[in-house]
């Protein structure tokens, strides 16, 4: 169920508030320091933010896409970092428990990650298959009433953190591609599971990625999530959900330059002017005003379809797609704005432009979301 306008307005307003008075004033030192402080996350918690996605009988908020993807759009105008922090509790880590989990594994699941007492991670990708998932060697191995999980993942974020794994493992070795796979909550208390260092990134400093091990990990069968052999599917229908909640998230970002950048516009002068009153800075401002009120018009309307029930795998992918480009092109054109000063730390401008480089790469990258929109035109869709 949405809810009630002044509600959601409501809760934008009090996410907006979060953003700006506890994220944007430290959103350098985070960068720095390459960590969130934990009263920020205690913040968070408390807002709900971890449980967003997640249905109110589990505890969760319950919003709509078009509502979360509101909320990505806020806490976008701050360093995306922030985001990261519960990013996978609502959306690749949660939702193969939301859409595919038992009553049971929602009932033992679902109100830990809505509260944020414990992490999910979404453990699909590895050092041989990244967008080509099908081909994961991770295997699962039916043993009894368990699995027997041996292999590595890689880039896994909030790994470091997670409490549980939404594992993409293959069930079925002797069938390769993606019918041969299955999905498992994997908790990570699990014997034989381990977690590598954090990985050293280009950017969202604050947000971690890290390899994950099995080593011969006996999962309950209980723990499968939907058939066996369907996980390539479930894997699917969590990305396209993902790809709208990450295409709201550069939304913000975006909106979070522009304004940025007439800020400085409107201050720096040269040639005895404010730089904006010149036209060829007024066209960049143009073209990124533009092109995110485009991006935010496109992921609206495929959040809306979804909610009506429609499948919205190829409009997931052309937002992600232009969104994930569109605010590439946005961080590029600040910089110029700003000049040496989008160079140089302070401004905290060339820290966003790192930061948006990932978008184009995670949960699919542009020539996957390409594809997956070709193939769909092309089979009539
Ligand atoms: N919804 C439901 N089912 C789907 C689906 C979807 N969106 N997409 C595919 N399927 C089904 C197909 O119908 C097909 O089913 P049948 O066999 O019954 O016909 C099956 O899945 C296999 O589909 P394809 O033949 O299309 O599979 P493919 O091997 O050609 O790959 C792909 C398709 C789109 C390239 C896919 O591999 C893909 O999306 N790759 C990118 C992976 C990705 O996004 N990785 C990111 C990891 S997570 C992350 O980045 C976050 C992090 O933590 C860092």
């Amino acid at each position: 169920m949405p809810l009630d306008i002044d509600t959601r307005d409501q809760l934008l307003e009090t996410v907006r508030r979060f953003v700006r008075e506890k994220c944007v004033p430290i959103e350098s030192k985070v960068g720095e320091e390459d960590r969130v402080p934990d009263s920020v996350i205690a913040e968070m918690r408390e807002l709900g933010l971890f449980g967003i996605s997640i249905p109110t009988e589990y505890g969760g908020l319950g919003l709509t896409m078009e509502e979360e993807v509101l909320v990505a759009m806020e806490l976008g105008h701050t360093s995306p970092a922030f985001r990261s922090v519960i990013g996978t509790n609502v959306g690749i880590g949660s939702q193969g428990v939301v859409m595919f989990g038992t009553d049971a594994q929602k009932k033992e699941w679902l109100p830990k990650l809505a509260s944020g007492e414990i992490v999910a991670s979404f453990a699909l990708t590895e050092p041989e298959a990244g967008s080509d998932a099908a081909s994961v060697r991770t295997t699962a191995i039916p043993d009894g009433d368990h699995y027997i999980v041996n292999g590595t993942k890689r880039f896994i974020t909030n790994a470091n953190r997670a409490g549980m794994f939404t594992l993409m493992a293959r069930s079925d070795p002797d069938r390769k591609g993606a019918g041969g796979i299955s999905a498992f909550i994997v908790p990570a208390s699990t014997p034989g599971v381990s977690v590598g260092k954090p990985e050293k990134k280009m950017g969202q400093q604050g947000a971690h990625i890290c390899d994950v091990n099995f080593d011969n990990a006996r999962v309950p069968a209980n723990l499968r999530l939907g058939k066996e052999g369907e996980g390539f599917k479930v894997a699917m229908q969590v990305l396209d959900r993902g790809r709208l909640h990450i295409s709201g998230v550069c939304v913000g970002v975006a909106e979070r330059l522009i304004q940025e950048s007439v800020k400085y516009a409107r201050e720096r002068e040269q040639f005895g002017q404010k730089i904006g009153e010149f036209q060829l800075i007024q066209g960049m401002l143009a073209d990124c005003k533009t092109e995110a009120y485009a991006a935010r018009c496109m992921v609206l309307d495929a959040a809306q379809k979804r909610d009506r029930g429609e499948n919205v795998t190829m409009e997931a992918a052309c937002a992600k797609y232009f969104a994930s480009e569109m605010v590439g092109r946005v961080a590029d054109k600040a910089v110029q704005i700003f000049g040496g000063a989008g160079y140089v730390a302070d401004y905290g401008i060339e820290r966003f432009y790192r930061d948006v480089r990932i978008f184009r790469l995670y949960e699919g990258t542009s020539q996957i979301q390409q594809l997956v929109i070709a193939r769909g035109l092309l089979r009539g869709e």
